[in-house]
């Protein structure tokens, strides 16, 4: 991931400085000012989910959150958690090593604001895991995710979507329910990169198939920002667009409320291609596929 402000890869110091309003700021994030334009963050509790070196957890810690746990499932980036957090002396901060797949394993009580940002389309069954968030989460949920593009936006897509993203929507039953999406490909290495920790492919929803999966694991929807247009509130336009909230880059913002008494109960996840659960996913790339996949790399090789 880079500086949205600068296109830069991060900056290897446990710190991230980010430019908000023309200040270099590493107290605050583009994504704390719409936090705060959607819940007051003082006093209230926050889990950030897949938090990578915990930036974003720091600058809630800082704010005043009552209590912050920053997840984060790989050691190299949960280390840079602690060590940022231990410098700047926030007690009401907690680094936490291990996988969202399996939170109810830490036994983290639960949070009134759950921050899932840039995440969930790193897991093969997502529909388990909102289910599983479903528990911890006190009031709400902020989801920020990619969604499956329509076939229609393709060639809008970032170049290194083209590669990853295999051709055509599919159709998954995850936790026996039927769900749309695209897959992706997850080619790094696992240990080191800001993706999955371990699966080799992903399930991207489409927009009605995670609005499906959001409202089966409980919560509500009470707004949803994809193309940012007049509707879009100021700050998440402003910061959206610095974040790469939008149509072309497949991201979406999701705010939505959990309802207790819809929180379904947590079972291990199974993921195949029909509804009685005994087919596993055939994830095969077609030549069409392999064909996407150079060109991009080529397109990127280039700086086309
Ligand atoms: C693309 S980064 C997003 C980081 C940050 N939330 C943001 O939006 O800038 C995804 C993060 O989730 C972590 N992650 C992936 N799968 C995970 C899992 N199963 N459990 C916990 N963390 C996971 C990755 O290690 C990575 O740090």
């Amino acid at each position: 991931m880079t500086d949205p402000t600068t296109g830069k890869a991060p900056q290897t110091t446990p710190f991230r400085t980010f430019s908000v309003d023309g200040e270099s700021r590493t107290d605050t994030t583009h994504r704390v000012q719409i936090v705060e334009s959607i819940t007051p963050i003082a006093g209230r509790s926050f889990i950030d989910i897949g938090a990578c070196d915990g930036y974003e957890a720091r600058a809630l810690a800082v704010r005043g959150a009552s209590r912050v746990v920053a997840l984060e499932g790989k050691q190299v980036h949960w280390e840079q958690a602690v060590r940022a957090a231990e410098a700047l002396g926030i007690p009401n901060h907690q680094a936490i090593l291990g996988d969202l797949r399996e939170i109810e394993r830490y036994d983290l009580g639960s949070f009134d604001c759950v921050c899932c940002f840039g995440v969930l389309y790193h897991m093969s069954n997502p529909f388990n895991v909102l289910k599983r968030l479903a528990h911890v989460t006190e009031d709400l949920l902020l989801l920020e995710t990619h969604i499956a593009p329509e076939p229609w936006t393709e060639a809008e897509l970032l170049p290194k979507h083209q590669g990853a993203l295999l051709h055509g929507t599919r159709t998954l039953y995850l936790d026996g329910a039927r769900f749309e999406g695209r897959i992706c490909i997850h080619r790094g290495e696992h240990a080191v990169s800001k993706g999955s920790l371990d699966e080799n492919w992903t399930f991207w929803l489409t927009a009605s198939s995670l609005a499906k999966a959001l409202t089966r694991a409980g919560f509500s929807i009470l707004e949803w920002h994809h193309e940012l247009d007049a509707q879009t509130p100021d700050t998440i336009d402003k910061r959206g667009r610095e974040l790469g909230l939008g149509y072309a880059n497949t991201k979406i913002l999701v705010v939505a409320k959990i309802d207790p008494a819809r929180r379904q109960p947590i079972t291990p996840g199974t993921v195949s291609s029909d509804a009685a659960g005994t087919m596993p996913p055939r994830i095969q790339e077609t030549l069409l596929d392999r064909l996407y996949f150079n060109a991009a790399r080529v397109r990127r090789r280039l700086r086309l």
